[in-house]
């Protein structure tokens, strides 16, 4: 089989996609980390409503933010269309309200508890035949797992069920700033096919957000660190970030020419 041939899944962000040569692999599970305010689940919703555009039925699972304030928060980018929720193509659904109706304890699963809620996230995956999924967030959901075993049982069947659908799963994870760590739990980075790392980098008093594809099963990817850029008309957008060898390239070209005029031996000076 011709691997190159492997069908791709259209990020939303073109720049991305051209990182991946084109685009996520069919029914990857792929984690976004990053910490709070890192942009997780605005670039997740891009994700499902540019799929939406191009046919992809999609749901997404929020468990940390309540439905009425993600579509208060989402109302505000051009790339949401209501008329993609009125049509059924994307589906916000409360995953505690699922919980809820399903009598499970909010707090902590039992193995019977998780079984019935993988369950339950698979039905609605098959019912509605959808291409794209997220569960923001994945950090969440194992807290109320207990212990290592069950989390990767969890993400293990998710991911493998969902593949078997070709649906492409994104699964937002939590870190604290400033750190390069993918997971809370240390094992669900292991388990996903991909990491797409959401950061920030502070550069002369600014905080600059950063993007990182860090891991992507079965693509030739970069690992270049891009410069991420959120607005409400064009959403998530990736720029190159100028590296600190070519910003010292320039400046050493500043200060080579200063030096020269006033005639210091550039050898003496440490930049
Ligand atoms: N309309 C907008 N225009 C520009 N930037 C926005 C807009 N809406 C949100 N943002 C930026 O996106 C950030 C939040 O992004 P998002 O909610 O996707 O982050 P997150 O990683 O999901 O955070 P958390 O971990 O708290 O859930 C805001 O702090 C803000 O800087
Ligand atoms: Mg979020």
């Amino acid at each position: 089989m011709d691997m190159t041939k492997r069908e791709l899944c259209s990020t939303g962000i073109e720049e991305l996609d051209i990182q991946m040569s084109g685009g996520i692999p069919l029914g990857s599970t792929v984690l976004v980390t990053g910490c709070s305010g890192s942009g997780k689940t605005t670039l997740c919703m891009q994700y499902l409503f540019d799929g939406a555009e191009k046919g992809d039925r999609s749901v997404f699972f929020t468990i940390t933010e309540p439905l009425f304030k993600l579509t208060k928060n989402l109302e505000s980018f051009s790339f949401y269309k209501k008329n993609l929720i009125e049509s059924g193509m994307v589906n916000i659904i409360d995953l505690r309200i699922i919980s809820e109706r399903l009598g499970l304890d909010t707090e902590k699963y039992t193995v019977d508890d998780a079984g019935a809620l993988l369950d339950i996230l698979k039905d609605i995956a098959n019912e509605l035949e959808v291409k794209r999924l997220v569960i923001d967030s994945i950090t969440a959901l194992c807290y109320r797992l207990q212990t290592r075993e069950m989390i990767r049982d969890f993400i293990f069947k998710l991911g493998t069920s969902l593949a078997v659908m070709n649906c492409t799963t994104l699964l937002t994870s939590e870190v604290p700033p400033q750190t390069y760590k993918f997971s809370q739990y240390e094992i669900e980075e292991f388990i996903s096919d991909g990491i797409i790392f959401v950061g920030d980098i502070e550069r002369r008093g600014d905080l600059i957000r950063t993007l990182q594809v860090v891991k992507m099963r079965g693509t030739d990817h970069t690992r270049t660190k891009f410069a991420m850029h959120i607005s409400a008309d064009r959403g998530i957008e990736l720029m190159p970030l100028l590296k600190s060898s070519e910003i010292d390239s320039v400046l050493t070209e500043k200060v080579q020419s200063s030096l020269r005029s006033w005639d210091i031996p550039k050898e003496k000076v440490m930049l």
